[in-house]
C-alpha cells in the first residue's frame, strides 16, 4: 500500500508543526495558486502541516486561497485532513479551552468564492451535506482522545461570520437562537470544498473567549492567541495521536462527493 498521509490544517495560534521528523518547506502548485506547506514524518506516516493564515498570520480569513488550499491537500494525496479553528463561544459547556468535535456548521459568509462546482468546467453539482464532517475521522479524534485520557466535547454547531472583525452582541443573538455554539471565520468554504474534492475532513473548534456581548471585556487577537498559548500542549498532544492512529481507508462515502472535481488530481 502507498504511504499514510495525514494533512492537518493549523489555523489562528497553530503555525507549524514541531513534532515532523525531516521536516521541509514544500510548494504545490495547483490551478488555483500555490501553496506553501510543510512536509514531514511522524511514527512513520507521511504528514502535511498547512498555516490557513500563513506561518506569520499574514492572511485574513476573508482573503484565504481556500480553493488553493484544498486542491493541494488533493493533489498530495492525504488520506485524512483535520483542522484546527480558534472560536468564541456561546456555550458554558464549551468554555475557553475546551476542544470541540464540530458536527454541524452554518455559513454567514458574504463574498468568498463558495464551490469548485461552479459551473465553468463541471457539471451543476449539488453536494449532500447531511452529515457535514467525516464521521470516521471524527471517531478517530474521539480514539485519540480516549488514549490521551482527554476529554472533548462531541458535536457543535460552528457558525461561520464573514470577518475580519468580531461579531456585534446582537449578531451573537441571533445566533444564539439559531442554534449556533461557536463563531468563527474560517471553516467555510473550507469544510464544503474539502467534501466536493471528495477528501475525508474533520475540523476541532478551540473556543479562545466568550463571543461578543457574553464576554463581559471587548474581544481582541491578542486575547485569542494567549488562550491558544495555553492549549497548545494539549492540542499537539491530541494531533500526534490522532496522526499515529488514524485509518487511511474509510468506509464513508466522503469520496464519492468528489466525483466530478474539476481540479487536478
Ligand atoms: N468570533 C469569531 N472568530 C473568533 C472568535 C470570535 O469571538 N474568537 C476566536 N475566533
Amino acid at each position: 500500500m502507498s504511504e499514510i498521509s495525514v494533512a492537518i490544517i493549523g489555523g489562528t495560534g497553530v503555525y507549524n508543526q514541531s513534532l515532523l521528523d525531516n521536516e521541509k518547506q514544500v510548494t504545490v502548485e495547483t490551478k488555483y495558486g500555490a501553496v506553501s506547506m510543510q512536509s514531514g514524518k511522524y511514527d512513520g506516516r507521511r504528514v502535511y502541516f498547512l498555516a490557513r493564515h500563513g506561518g506569520n498570520h499574514s492572511v485574513p480569513p476573508h482573503k484565504v486561497n481556500y480553493k488553493a488550499n484544498i486542491a493541494a491537500l488533493k493533489k498530495v494525496g492525504a488520506h485524512a485532513v483535520l483542522a484546527t479553528a480558534a472560536v468564541g463561544t456561546l456555550r458554558r459547556e464549551m468554555p475557553p479551552g475546551s476542544i470541540v468535535v464540530i458536527d454541524q456548521f452554518i455559513d454567514l459568509t458574504k463574498q468568498r468564492p463558495l464551490t469548485f462546482y461552479d459551473g465553468e468546467e463541471s457539471p451543476v453539482v449539488h453536494t449532500d451535506f447531511s452529515e457535514p464532517y467525516c464521521k470516521e475521522i471524527r471517531e478517530a479524534v474521539f480514539g485519540a482522545g480516549e488514549t490521551l485520557g482527554q476529554g472533548l466535547v462531541d458535536g457543535g454547531c460552528y457558525v461561520c461570520t464573514e470577518g475580519p472583525r468580531f461579531e456585534t452582541p446582537a449578531e451573537i443573538r441571533m445566533i444564539e437562537q439559531w442554534g449556533g455554539d461557536l463563531v468563527g471565520m474560517t471553516n467555510v468554504p473550507e469544510v464544503v470544498l474539502a467534501r466536493e474534492a471528495g477528501l475525508c475532513y474533520a475540523a476541532l473548534a478551540l473556543p479562545t473567549n466568550y463571543a461578543a456581548g457574553i464576554s463581559l471585556s471587548p474581544l481582541t487577537h491578542e486575547e485569542v492567541l494567549e488562550e491558544m498559548d495555553r492549549g497548545k500542549a494539549a492540542l499537539d498532544n491530541l494531533l500526534a495521536a490522532f496522526i499515529s492512529t488514524v485509518k487511511p481507508q474509510h468506509s464513508c462515502s466522503c469520496k464519492d462527493a468528489g466525483k466530478y472535481w474539476p481540479g487536478e488530481s
